[in-house]
């Protein structure tokens, strides 16, 4: 029987996580979660939506009192003024994008994302029917959408979203206002979605994040957001999307189509942890020690022959190895050194001799895993 889709895993860093799992004593620096645990109340909401018969099907946009509590967040945190009607509850921001890219460029549309980008863009959009270019982050600007729609359509084909992913996964970059308010202008004259991706909105390291959202509001935009990073649960899988009401029934769709509702109790539990605002000491704290490893990171980048591009926020780590075939390191890394990695191939194919590590796990642990990723880039350069 022909597949579609290939059953074995596509990407290294899912490989290598694969194989982590079967091996003792490894440092895993390779994932996007925090080290720490969520916030110890929401271990009380999970009993309480039990009792209080969170049990059933939630509407196709997701419980309604959880939405209307995210219009609160919304207004509160981001500066974005919403109604319940502009939010889709979803299984995390990964189905929040997947709903995204497949209503406004599921048949064959073209996406743009960052390059190098968070390696989920391209397997979404693989998924939803769309395809993907990528451009420098650095480089976003009116002139440059400009050239890339314009080249795009002499080929017959149509440039229908550009992801804004800040901070980003895995450089850290974030865009200024002056870009924002590039991507909106061009949005506005060639009608083209932007995507912003604030699942890192908590982790900026100087001043503060700025929604897409509160500058011109929705009519071209919708902001992905997830409960994944701020609240160091990836497993609770909630996320929302925040767009106008037509994409955002539209996405609904999608939703119903996949998987009904997002689950109920997780839903109750995302409300609760929003009502009772968990999230302000929690990130602090988190936050703080995200900056003192990433400096221990940096110093030691400095200390050897390594480059790296300094993150202004999000959780990782992204370092340049001169010489190394990534793919290949990491897995001998993982064989040889027991550290797992995200070999920087994964983020696209300018970033062969790159890795990204997690600053979000124990000082301890950041330590010796360079000291273990040390010892094996000698041994390799040194053959
Ligand atoms: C940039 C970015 N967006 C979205 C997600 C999706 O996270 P989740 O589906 O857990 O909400 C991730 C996860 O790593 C990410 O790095």
């Amino acid at each position: 029987m022909k597949f579609l889709l290939k059953p074995e895993f596509d990407l290294f860093v899912d490989r290598i996580t694969a194989k982590a799992k079967e091996v003792k004593n490894i440092i895993q620096l390779q994932w996007g979660e925090l080290a720490v645990k969520p916030p110890l109340d929401t271990i009380k909401f999970f009993k309480e939506s039990y009792d209080h018969g969170y049990v059933r099907y939630t509407t196709p946009h997701g419980d309604n009192s959880l939405r209307q509590v995210l219009v609160d967040k919304l207004k509160r945190k981001n500066n974005v003024n919403v109604d319940i009607e502009n939010i889709l509850v979803t299984v995390g921001g990964t189905a929040a994008i997947n709903f995204a890219f497949r209503v406004v460029a599921g048949d064959g549309g073209y996406i743009l994302t960052q390059d190098p980008a968070w390696f989920g863009y391209s397997g979404i959009a693989h998924i939803a029917g769309a395809k993907t270019i990528k451009a420098k982050e650095s480089e976003y600007s009116y002139e440059l959408f400009e050239k890339i729609y314009k080249k795009l359509k002499e080929e017959n084909k149509e440039l229908r979203v550009i992801v804004l992913n800040y901070p980003a996964n895995p450089t850290g970059h974030i865009f200024d206002v002056h870009t924002l308010k590039e991507a909106l202008d061009f949005s506005e004259d060639y009608d083209v979605l932007l995507l912003s991706d604030e699942a890192y909105e908590d982790f900026v390291f100087k001043g503060k994040h700025v929604s897409l959202g509160s500058l011109r509001g929705l009519d071209k935009v919708v902001s992905i957001y997830t409960f994944s990073k701020t609240y160091a649960f990836t497993g609770l899988r909630i996320g929302y999307a925040v767009g106008n009401k037509d994409l955002i029934n539209a996405m609904a769709v999608a939703q119903v189509h996949t998987y009904i509702s997002p689950p109920s109790i997780n839903q109750y539990v995302a409300r609760r942890i929003l009502e009772e605002e968990l999230e302000e000491p929690f990130v602090k704290k988190n936050l703080k020690i995200l900056q003192k490893n990433l400096k221990l990171v940096m110093d030691y980048v400095e200390d050897h022959t390594w480059e790296m591009i300094e993150p202004k926020g999000g959780i990782y780590a992204f370092i340049r190895l001169p010489g190394i075939d990534s793919g290949n390191f990491s897995l001998k890394l993982l064989e040889k050194m027991k550290v797992a990695v995200a070999p920087g191939i994964d983020f696209g194919k300018n970033w062969r001799d790159w890795i990204r590590i997690t600053i979000a796990r124990t000082e301890d642990e950041i330590q010796e895993g360079l000291n273990r990723i040390s010892k094996l880039y000698l041994e390799i350069i040194s053959t």
